[in-house]
C-alpha cells in the first residue's frame, strides 16, 4: 500500500493507472477508522481497480475547537486496517498541503439544505465539508466516491455538490454499520466510556420504536413528542434534535406520503461526545 502526503505525487501515481484505463475509487475519511469506514473500503475494492482512502482531519468543518483538538488519531492502526482491506493508496496530507493559504477561506452556501439539523447546530460545518470534498474529488478525480448513510445530511450535501458543480464522479451511499447494541459506529465513540456507550445505544432503540409507531399509524408529531419525552428522561443524554425528514432535501415531513425517502434524523450529546444517527422509515429501491 502506497502512502502519499503530497498532492503532486498522488496525482502522478494516479495518472499512470488512469491512462491504463483503470477505474479509481475514493473513500474520504478523517481517520480513527472502524468497520463503518471498512465497509466503504470493501465496496470500493470490490468495484474499482484502484482504491484510494484519504485521511485528513479537516479543520474547516469543525465549529467546535475542543472537538477538533480531541478528535481521535491512530494512524498506524488505520494503515493496518486499510492494508488488510486491500486499499491501494492512502492520501495523508497536512493542513498546509490542503490549505496553503488558510486566509483565503473559500465558502460554499448550500442554502436551505445547510440551515436545518446539523447545519443549525454546527454553523459553517457543511461549507467546510463541501470545500474539502471538492478538493479531494479534484485531486483524485475518482470514477466513484463512497460515503456513509450514517451522515445522511452530509450525503445529501455531497450529492448536491456533485450535481451543481457538474463533477463526473459517481457517488455511492453505503448503509450504516452498527455495534451489536445498535449504536452506529463512529470515530467519536472512542471517547465514550462503557456506561456512556450503553446510554448512546438508547438513541437507536428510540428510533426503532419511533419508526414502529409511525408505521402503525400514530401521527408523526405525537410519535416524535413521545420519543423526545422518553429520551429527555435518560440521565447522561442531552438531545439536540429528533426529526422526521425528506432524506434528500432534509425538509421536515409530517405526511409520510409526501416523499419516497423518509428518514428519522437525530443528534445528542452523551457526556462530552456528540453523536448523530438516522434511520430510514421508507426508502426508494
Ligand atoms: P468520517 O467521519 O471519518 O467518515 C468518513 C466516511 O465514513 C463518511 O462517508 C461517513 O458517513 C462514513 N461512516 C462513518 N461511520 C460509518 C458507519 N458506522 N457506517 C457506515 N459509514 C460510516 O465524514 C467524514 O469523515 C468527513 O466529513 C469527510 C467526508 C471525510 C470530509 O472531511
Amino acid at each position: 500500500m502506497k502512502i502519499f502526503s503530497s498532492i503532486t505525487q498522488l496525482r502522478h501515481y494516479l495518472d499512470f493507472y488512469r491512462r491504463k484505463g483503470d477505474t479509481i475509487g475514493l473513500v474520504p475519511t478523517m481517520g480513527a477508522l472502524h468497520e463503518g469506514h471498512g465497509r466503504l473500503v470493501n465496496e470500493a475494492v470490490k468495484s474499482c481497480n484502484l482504491t484510494v482512502c484519504s485521511i485528513f482531519v479537516n479543520p474547516t468543518q469543525f465549529n467546535n475547537p475542543d472537538d477538533l483538538a480531541n478528535y481521535p488519531k491512530q494512524i498506524e492502526a488505520d494503515k493496518k486496517l486499510l492494508a488488510a482491506k486491500g486499499c491501494d493508496a492512502v492520501f495523508l496530507p497536512t493542513v498546509d498541503e490542503m490549505y496553503p493559504d488558510e486566509k483565503l477561506g473559500l465558502a460554499i452556501n448550500f442554502g436551505q439544505l445547510e440551515q436545518v439539523l446539523e447545519g443549525e447546530f454546527r454553523p459553517g460545518h457543511f461549507s467546510g465539508v463541501g470545500v474539502v470534498v471538492s478538493k479531494l474529488l479534484n485531486i483524485v478525480q475518482p470514477d466513484i466516491a463512497y460515503f456513509g448513510q450514517k451522515d445522511l445530511q452530509q450525503l445529501a450535501i455531497i450529492n448536491r455538490l456533485v450535481k451543481d458543480l457538474s463533477i463526473q464522479t459517481k457517488i455511492v451511499a453505503v448503509s450504516t454499520v452498527r455495534e451489536s447494541s445498535g449504536l452506529a459506529m463512529s470515530s467519536r465513540n472512542l471517547r465514550l466510556s462503557k456506561e456512556e456507550k450503553v446510554i448512546a445505544s438508547e438513541l437507536y432503540q428510540a428510533m426503532l420504536e419511533l419508526k414502529k409507531s409511525i408505521l402503525m399509524g400514530v401521527a408523526t408529531a405525537r410519535a416524535i413528542f413521545e420519543t423526545k419525552e422518553k429520551l429527555n428522561e435518560l440521565e447522561g443524554l442531552r438531545l439536540e434534535y429528533l426529526e422526521i425528514v425528506n432524506a434528500h432535501t432534509m425538509d421536515a415531513i409530517t405526511d409520510l406520503s409526501a416523499s419516497e425517502n423518509v428518514s428519522i434524523c437525530t443528534a445528542a450529546y452523551v457526556g462530552k461526545v456528540r453523536i448523530i444517527d438516522n434511520l430510514y422509515i421508507k426508502q426508494e429501491d
